[in-house]
């Protein structure tokens, strides 16, 4: 188990204040990560609050296990003990998993919902399933570890799918201008041979664009790899499903906020909480997305594309 923590929560106190969360409140995060916004959010209610969180990669929930472990020995007479319930699962199954644990919540609906989308800088530079350009390691890219049968992963986009789809996810989700000479010298390499690693794919990206491309400030992987994961974990519809279920489980004045780092994500959050205040459901709490300070992008720039989006039940 790794415990040096290299991930650095984004949008820290602007998402956990902007909950509002209540003493006694269930608090969902559906990307639990390594529990930086859960642990301030037991901080900050002195342990008054049940906290679920569900991660797909069982690292991330030891991770976790491990940062929220003082939490839960927090019985000195003055503060509460929470409740802390950690479950490997996608946030688009929350419905599942709140019914499963609905004796021990007490209630099948929950009062507050986090989502920090994306994935974290430690399964970036320590997963070892591929998601960097600048380590050689399986095209797994996939945030769940232990793979089951019928599993997509990288590996089997860029050797089985057409030429056309590849095409299509690197423009789609990547914005790749170069995507059709991309996906042409994919389906090159892969008659002669499949394609397995990071490495690999690197070259076979770096040799089809343009000298001027290769030399850009952009790695040119990296559209590629943003697209190869977002398709791979099917991201885009994970986050509908898990904004409509999340919504039909939260209690009337519940919150959900969303980090979002790209626009596809950021529109899609944007939609759905327009849809939902037009129908006199819910009250967009930002009206205009919240960024990141120039301190929190110097200190961690990482953060510099993240927009929180902050939403309530009517
Ligand atoms: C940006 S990190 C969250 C970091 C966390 N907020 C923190 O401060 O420590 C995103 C996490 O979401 C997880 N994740 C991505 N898609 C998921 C999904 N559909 N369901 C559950 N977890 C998911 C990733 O495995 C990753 O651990």
């Amino acid at each position: 188990m790794k415990s040096d923590l290299i991930h650095t929560t984004v949008l820290l106190h602007e998402s956990i204040d902007g909950l509002d969360i209540h003493p006694g409140d269930i608090y969902l995060d559906g990307t639990l990560g390594s529990a930086g916004h859960m642990s301030y959010a037991l901080e900050k209610m002195h342990g008054d609050i049940t906290v679920v969180g569900l991660d797909r990669d069982v690292e991330a929930l030891e991770r976790s296990e491990q940062r929220l472990s003082p939490y839960k020995s927090m019985a000195n007479g003055k503060v509460h003990v929470p409740k802390i319930i950690l479950r490997e699962s996608s946030y688009g199954d929350i419905d599942k998993v709140v019914n499963e644990l609905a004796s021990e919540l007490g209630k099948d609906k929950i009062n507050r919902f986090m989502l920090d989308l994306g994935l974290s800088s430690d399964q970036f530079e320590t997963s070892g399933r591929g998601f960097t350009f600048k380590n050689d390691e399986p095209l797994l890219m996939t945030f769940k570890k232990n793979l089951q049968e019928g599993d997509l992963t990288a590996q089997q986009i860029v050797n089985t799918w057409e030429e056309g789809n590849i095409a299509d996810i690197i423009f789609g989700y990547g914005e790749e201008k170069y995507s059709r000479r991309i996906a042409r010298a994919i389906v090159n390499y892969r008659e002669k041979k499949a394609i397995e690693t990071t490495s690999e794919l690197v070259e076979i990206i770096t040799h089809s664009v343009p000298g001027f491309y290769r030399r850009g400030r952009l790695h040119p992987a990296t559209r590629t790899f943003q697209a190869l994961r977002i398709a791979v974990n099917d991201e885009l519809n994970t986050l509908k499903k898990g904004l409509v279920k999340g919504f039909e489980r939260l209690e009337k004045g519940g919150r959900i906020a969303v980090i979002s780092f790209h626009s596809l994500e950021d529109r899609i959050v944007k939609n759905f909480n327009k849809e939902k205040a037009d129908a006199g459901e819910a009250i967009i709490i930002t009206k205009r997305p919240i960024v990141p300070t120039e301190k929190e992008v110097l200190d961690n720039p990482r953060s510099r594309s993240a927009k929180l989006r902050i939403l309530e039940k009517k």
